[in-house]
């Protein structure tokens, strides 16, 4: 884990309030693995306080691709940056990652969590395993990131609440139609996470985890999520953890 500074490359409105900022950063690109995140300060200035947490969704040579939403202050800093300005961002953070066990993965994103699984998607790939993405959200402008599973060429099934967009519906009925041998992977809001762990499919299930976080290293006790061993720190022993472990 180190502090960098990371020069803007590109930074731009998908759709909805969905951004893409990718950040030339060499040693992250190199050092970063699946389910790992970084800490950003979204400004150069002591506004707003504090770094907002991101997961790196992809590494595209020396560079790294953040997806973003636009949800508050902080995001709203970051939707501002233009290339060439340029940041600070620690990392990499996270030390309890995927796992890559199995021969079949389903990969589950609720809106911006996708990002939390799209390295995994290019590394379970390249390990030679079987990878299917199920992406959901409210409507067809909360699928911003379909132009991304579709360029790397990944198997993927779309669900929006609306029916504007792939099949009607909520993603977690997706889990009918793959049987346990399936192992899935899920990041996402914390209603879905919970609904996934209702279901009792009898997958082999991970979540990667979000909360809100001051230090990203372990250090400010701010993360915490109760699991079956007691409190964890999100930022460090996750952000992934066994469904079964993980009391909401
Ligand atoms: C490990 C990790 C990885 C993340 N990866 C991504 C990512 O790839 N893309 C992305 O868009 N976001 C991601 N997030 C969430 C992101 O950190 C927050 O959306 C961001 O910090 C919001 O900053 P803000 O100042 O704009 O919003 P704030 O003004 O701080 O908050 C705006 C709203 O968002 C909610 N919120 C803020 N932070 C979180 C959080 N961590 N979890 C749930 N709700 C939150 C607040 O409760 C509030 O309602 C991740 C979070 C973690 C912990
Ligand atoms: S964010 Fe400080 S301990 Fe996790």
């Amino acid at each position: 884990m180190k502090d960098y500074l990371c020069p803007v490359v590109e930074n731009r409105h998908i759709s909805g309030r969905l951004y893409l900022l990718k950040l030339h950063a060499p040693e992250l690109a190199k050092e970063t693995r699946a389910g790992q995140f970084v800490m950003v300060k979204v400004s150069g200035s002591l506004e707003p306080l504090g770094r907002r947490a991101f997961a790196v969704a992809d590494k595209e040579g020396e560079s790294i691709l953040i997806f973003y939403d636009l949800v508050g202050r902080g995001t709203l800093f970051m939707s501002e940056l233009r290339e060439g300005e340029v940041i600070q961002v620690l990392g990499p953070l996270g030390k309890g990652l995927f796992f890559y066990e199995g021969q079949k993965h389903l990969l589950l994103g609720g809106g911006v969590g996708l990002a939390g699984l799209t390295l995994l998607g290019k590394e379970l790939r390249d390990i030679g395993k079987r990878v299917v993405f199920a992406y959901g959200g409210r409507s067809a402008e909360h699928l911003g990131m379909e132009f991304w599973l579709k360029e790397k060429g990944f198997e993927y099934l779309l669900y929006t609440e609306d029916g504007s967009k792939g099949r009607k519906g909520l993603i977690t009925e997706v889990l009918k139609e793959f049987d346990s041998s399936w192992v899935v992977h899920a990041c996402g809001p914390k209603g879905m996470l919970r609904a996934l762990k209702n279901h009792k499919s009898g997958h082999r299930m991970y979540f990667s985890l979000e909360s809100r976080m001051a230090c990203g290293w372990g250090v400010c006790l701010g993360c915490v999520v109760r699991t079956q061993g007691g409190y964890r720190r999100v930022c460090y022993e996750g952000p992934v953890f066994p469904a079964e472990e993980v009391l909401f």
